[in-house]
């Protein structure tokens, strides 16, 4: 064969090239800036097909444009694994196979881990579930303040503190986007109740909003660069938040300059005109057909008519594309993997590092299994499945393994494991709930009644017949406890698992309690009769090795509260005065009158003690905080620089928290006593000595001014306390601010 000169060859490749190339749209060629991209397609699309990229078109997915080769964006939920698959047009299951997921250790337990990085890494494992599922937007991580401990999202949240929550939330939103896929913070904002949760009207004033409720999304969009954000049900000075003006136009797109995609709440959507003008980008979950949803057809008429402009759905449609762009939903995707030896191996050291030890008297834990011939195992949580619960937050999870299994795997035969379930909790519904058909109700069940006093008497007999007594008490994922659309009615435990506490210990004095629960429970009536208590949250499909391995000392806990635990719900501010008008809500508004002073603020404000205060936990050695110095500058343009040390002063190694608050000396406007403004966490080994370092940016001492709509730092003295919790400061120095800052 004769050969082509290389001359000739050339031109034939340049050409071939340049075919390809014209062949070929610049908007899917992934090379080409992504505002280049999104531009591109914008100039092709038309109405029709622009309008079907700002509504669903089935219940978590929108239409696409095939025409273009561009995908429908599909959305799941949520904060703590990839959900099940849902049917197309409702909320049932849709009774799939291929839908199981990694279920991770709830948020708040998260947030007990004080660990950023690993905050990083469950993103991580998020974002690889979500690809290999084909999901291209994940609806979380969850931000709102826990203002009142009976919010039944408390679970799905990170705690009171908007320091640690914004920390946490950065870190699972770089995690979880670094892996291709958009994060979706919500609810923004001020979802602070379940109760009414559609219709209730907020009032508070601009500093706790900015201060409190707003820091953690801010940092998620200016820090992280979170893709999307999820409105909320409730409504904001008298508008629903999924379109608001103020808080999604002015402050969100305005001030923060965020070019991403605000999603409606599921249904949360109640005005054409308000979600095309004030900031909604696309609805989802609004009842009845597609078509009819606000930004549909009714849309359509208004741009049609001229009563809104075409620009206004232009900039919905640019942030939806940028979405789909950003997570490469046009471009070779990376495959992804489900539940890997890695992700079930970060599923269970996130449980492990949020595990808190509140009360270890007499330093009963760590066990001794060589010790230990008989253990009784007691309560319904010590067997009750928790992951396919609390509505939206579910996962159809590969394994789970319970608090029961965990304990029944470690002691493998070398103890005997007695369980007994102490009390009657209500029925679990997972099974219904997979169902598809509703056959399961009219399957025939022996009638089989048990007997509560029963119960309880059998429990109590196991544990005075045991070495040592476990009881796995705490609520769980049904109505009005840790679940979405009701609150919880009271800060007690239900079904009386304080007398079965009570009882047990006083059979037994040798009893742990471990509190399986995503939110604060009231302990005053049985704390003082038990040695042992554990916060230990919903820990996830390997929870139960976690509480295992650190019942035994294999681990050393290293959780710390991300919240308050207070004594009684009266201690909290929105029960305070026992008004609805503080919670739930008179004639339809809750107003926030106890301003910044939520959580521990309130605590320091008012001198109320809590059971438990924020940033607590126990752990199996001991430390001590020495050699505090702060100094003026620092790294990266910061204000100040601390630096202390901490010590292991027992036998075992351990993660201690230092916990930095900075409490201004003498302010000229309200401020809470202290903040938390800086944490680190550290692994110390028995008898080393580690130095840690704390920068504090302009932010750390600054209030937000309304009057100047800006961040502000007054000149004067700050007093900065170290230590291990809100209330055990060892630690002190101060810092003199000579000249005034201000920061938008
Ligand atoms: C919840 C959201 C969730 C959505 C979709 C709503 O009821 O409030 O958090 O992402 O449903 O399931």
């Amino acid at each position: 064969m004769r050969r082509l000169p290389t001359a000739l060859l050339t031109l034939c490749c340049c050409a071939a090239a340049l075919v390809a190339e014209e062949s070929r749209p610049r908007y899917l060629d992934p090379a080409v800036p992504l505002e280049e991209r999104v531009e591109d397609i914008l100039g092709r699309l038309t109405l029709e097909e622009k309008l079907g990229l700002v509504h669903a078109d089935s219940k978590f997915s929108t239409a696409g444009v095939p025409r273009l080769g561009i995908p429908k964006m599909w959305m799941s939920d949520g904060p703590h694994g990839v959900r099940e698959e849902i049917s197309r047009d409702n909320w049932r299951p849709a009774g799939r196979t291929d839908d199981f997921a990694t279920w991770l250790p709830v948020s708040i337990a998260l947030a007990a881990t004080w660990n950023p990085e690993l905050g990083e890494a469950y993103g991580g494992v998020i974002a690889a579930e979500a690809r290999a599922r084909g999901k291209h937007l994940m609806l979380g991580p969850g931000v709102n303040i826990q203002r009142t401990p009976l919010n039944g999202r408390t679970f799905e949240y990170l705690g009171e503190d908007p320091w640690l929550a914004a920390r946490m939330a950065v870190g699972v939103i770089r995690g979880m986007q670094a892996g291709d896929v958009a994060a979706c913070v919500k609810h923004f904002a001020l979802n602070n109740q379940e109760h009414a949760r559609g219709t209730v009207n907020v009032e508070v004033d601009e500093r706790p909003l900015r201060e409190l409720y707003l820091a953690p999304f801010e940092a998620a969009v200016r820090e992280a660069g979170v893709w999307s954000v999820m409105g909320a049900y409730n409504k904001f000075r008298g508008q629903h938040c999924c379109h608001h003006g103020y808080l999604l136009n002015t402050v969100l797109k305005g001030e923060w300059g965020f070019r991403g995609l605000v999603v409606s709440d599921w249904g949360g959507t109640h005005s054409t005109a308000e979600a095309a003008r004030d900031g909604l980008d696309l609805e989802m979950g609004t009842r009845g057909s597609y078509s009819d949803y606000y930004l549909a057809e009714p849309f359509r008429r208004g741009i049609e008519s001229g009563e809104f402009p075409v620009a206004l759905l232009d900039d919905k449609v640019r942030r939806n594309l940028r979405v789909l762009l950003a997570t490469r939903a046009l471009d070779d995707r990376a495959p992804g993997a489900l539940n890997t030896r890695a992700h079930q191996a970060l599923a269970r050291k996130v449980a492990e590092e949020g595990l808190v030890l509140l009360k270890n008297s007499g330093a009963l834990l760590p066990l001794d299994l060589a010790q230990i011939r008989r253990i009784a195992v007691i309560g319904d949580n010590a067997v009750r499945l928790q992951a396919h619960g609390g509505q939206s937050s579910e996962i159809k999870a590969f394994h789970e393994v319970s608090p029961l299994a965990g304990l029944v795997a470690y002691t493998d035969g070398r103890a005997d494991v007695n369980f007994s379930l102490g009390v009657l909790a209500p029925k679990y519904r997972r099974m219904e709930a997979f169902d598809v058909t509703g056959a399961a109700e009219h399957v025939a069940l022996p009638d089989r009644k048990l007997d509560p006093a029963e119960l309880l008497e059998r429990a109590v007999a196991a544990a005075r017949a045991a070495d040592v007594a476990i009881v796995f008490a705490g609520l769980n994922h049904e109505r009005h406890n840790d679940t979405e659309s009701t609150d919880r009615l009271s800060l007690e435990l239900p079904y009386g698992q304080p007398e079965l506490i009570a009882r047990v210990a006083a059979a037994n004095p040798r009893t742990i309690v471990v509190l399986v629960a995503g939110s604060p429970v009231a302990m005053d009536p049985w704390l003082e009769k038990v040695p042992v208590v554990v916060q230990a949250w919903y820990a996830g499909m390997e929870g139960g090795h976690a509480i295992a391995s650190m019942i035994f000392g294999d681990t050393n806990p290293s959780g710390r509260l991300p919240c308050t635990f207070p004594r009684r719900l009266e201690d909290t501010a929105p029960h305070a005065t026992g008004l609805a008008r503080h919670y739930p809500g008179e004639a339809g508004t809750v107003h926030y009158d106890e301003g910044l002073f939520v959580g521990y603020r309130w605590n320091d404000a008012k001198a109320v003690e809590p059971l438990f205060p924020f940033g607590f936990g126990l752990s199996y050695t001991t430390f001590e905080l020495s050699g505090l110095e702060v100094a003026a500058g620092g790294d990266a343009g910061a204000v100040a620089t601390v630096e202390c040390e901490v010590t292991n002063t027992g036998s075992r190694a351990g993660a201690e928290v230092v916990q930095l608050y900075v409490e201004p000396v003498a302010p000229a406007v309200q401020r809470p006593v202290r903040e938390l403004k800086a944490f680190a966490k550290v692994l110390v080994q028995p008898g080393e000595r580690r130095t840690v370092r704390l920068a504090l940016g302009a932010r750390a001492f600054s209030y937000y001014s309304p009057e100047r709509k800006a961040w502000v730092v007054d000149a004067g003295e700050y007093r900065i306390a170290v230590g291990r919790s809100s209330r055990d400061l060892p630690l002190r120095g101060s810092f003199h601010l000579t000249q005034p800052l201000e920061t938008r």
